[in-house]
């Protein structure tokens, strides 16, 4: 059978290669993809995005079925058009994808069905907003209402950060409409964690947990990225803890979408800040697998992925249970000289080691020109390591990583590191 992943990450890379490790698949297209896609003799790219465009390519090929990456076909609709085709697809329709496309709609969602989450209000009046934030003061967290590529958070240490973030957002209209309403929440300390889980419209099957690595360097300093590495399992979740995840957060979260009469497919990963306390909050949900923790989760991912996938858009996932591996997996991303605010391409990469069963290397930001790979978005890479312990898969990833070169490549030392506390 024939398979379609749409988008051009990291993510998207490891996806369709564990995809293709299954015995049924003739061929995965990646639309559309990047340099390590385009070498990996088991894919191949089109350079399609228009999901019109793709929908006609998956009648054309006699494609099975799709899955979808990134957040942004989402929100506009992929999965309403192709499922208007009678095409299969996994993922949220646009409808339910405003749990991540707006963040106003994920937080009354989440009061109405009284999911914990930090306390918040909207706001598309400046002044209003300045006066809510001298009423609550800091540290406070200021939030662009749509999709804004990861950017459109400000963690507020101070009132002036917090001030100057509402006129950013909203007086300078920096996000445009991403921007025009803001959502100003309560700041929560404690741990993150990533938690995601399948739905097929009724059953869910939750993955391995991770944590991801937002900052841009060692002992989470610098600026936010979209990512600078993550590793599965994530300790901090126990199984109790998972526990209370299922029943608190995600159960609940499927439930009320289907009580407000949203049928919820797809991916659904909730961010967590979990306090000192033990209490888990949700800070955001997305609709889609995070990049980078789809990384480390694929790597572990013992179990035949298109027959998870097929019976996703069956509706039978409750008749599957998942293997993975035991080892811990760590995943560094190496990104390009000038992320997070001006990544540089074309810069030439050198030395990416074949795939071991000790570790594997997944593209993002990577193109071929005449045969040689170069740098072509921020983050470039994803080595993943995999170990008996944090220590080992971080000792597998960073000897990979140490054996890649490009200029002003730019990774973290320490992705793990809260693994190695517990
Ligand atoms: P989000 O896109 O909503 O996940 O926000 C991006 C990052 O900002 C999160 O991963 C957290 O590190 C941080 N963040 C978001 N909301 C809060 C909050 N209410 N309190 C503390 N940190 C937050
Ligand atoms: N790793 C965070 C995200 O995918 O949104």
């Amino acid at each position: 059978m024939k398979i379609l992943v749409v988008g051009s990450g990291g993510r998207e890379h490891a996806l369709a290669w564990k995809l293709a490790q299954s015995e049924r698949i003739q061929m995965v297209y990646v639309a559309p993809g990047n340099g390590g896609t385009a070498r990996d003799i088991r894919l191949v790219n089109i350079e399609l995005s228009d999901p019109a465009q793709l929908a006609d390519f998956v009648q054309k090929e006699n494609i099975s079925l799709t899955v979808v990456g990134p957040e942004v076909p989402l929100a506009a609709g992929i999965v309403d058009l192709f499922r208007g085709r009678g095409l299969k697809i996994f993922g949220p329709t646009r409808e339910a994808a405003q749990l991540e496309s707006s963040k106003d709609f994920a937080k009354a969602f989440m009061q109405r069905h009284g999911i914990p989450t930090a306390k918040y209000q909207s706001f598309t009046d400046p002044e209003l907003a300045h006066a809510y934030i001298d009423q609550e003061g800091a540290p406070i967290v200021i939030k662009a209402d749509g999709l804004a590529a990861g950017k459109g958070v400000v963690v507020a240490m101070s009132l002036g950060e917090a001030h100057a973030a509402v006129d950013h957002m909203l007086a300078d209209n920096r996000f445009g409409d991403a921007g025009a309403r803001i959502v100003i929440e309560e700041f929560l300390a404690g741990e993150e964690a990533s938690f995601i889980v399948m739905c097929d419209g009724k059953n869910i099957l939750p993955l391995a947990t991770s944590q991801d690595h937002k900052r841009l360097k060692d002992q989470d300093e610098g600026p936010n990225t979209g990512g600078m590495g993550a590793y599965s399992p994530a300790p901090i979740v126990t199984p109790a803890m998972h526990a209370r995840v299922m029943r608190e957060i995600i159960n609940p979260t499927i439930a009320g979408m289907a009580k407000d009469g949203i049928v919820f497919t797809g991916f659904l990963y909730a961010g967590l800040m979990i306090d000192s306390a033990g209490n888990p909050r949700t800070l955001e949900f997305n609709c889609r697998m995070g990049d980078p923790e789809t990384q480390p989760i694929m790597a572990r991912l013992k179990s035949d992925l298109v027959a998870v996938m097929e019976h996703a858009v069956n509706g039978t996932l409750d008749a599957v249970e998942l293997e993975w591996d035991r080892r811990t997996a760590v995943g560094v991303v190496m990104a390009a000289a000038g992320y997070p605010d001006d990544p540089r391409k074309g810069d030439v990469i050198d030395g990416i080691p074949a795939e071991t069963p000790e570790c594997v290397t997944f593209h993002a930001g990577t193109t071929q020109v005449q045969g040689k790979l170069q740098t072509n978005g921020g983050r470039v890479l994803c080595v993943v390591g995999l170990g008996d312990s944090v220590r080992m898969a971080q000792k597998q990833a960073y000897e990979t990583v140490d054996q890649i070169h490009f200029n002003g490549a730019q990774f973290r030392r320490d992705i793990g590191w809260r693994g190695l506390k517990h």
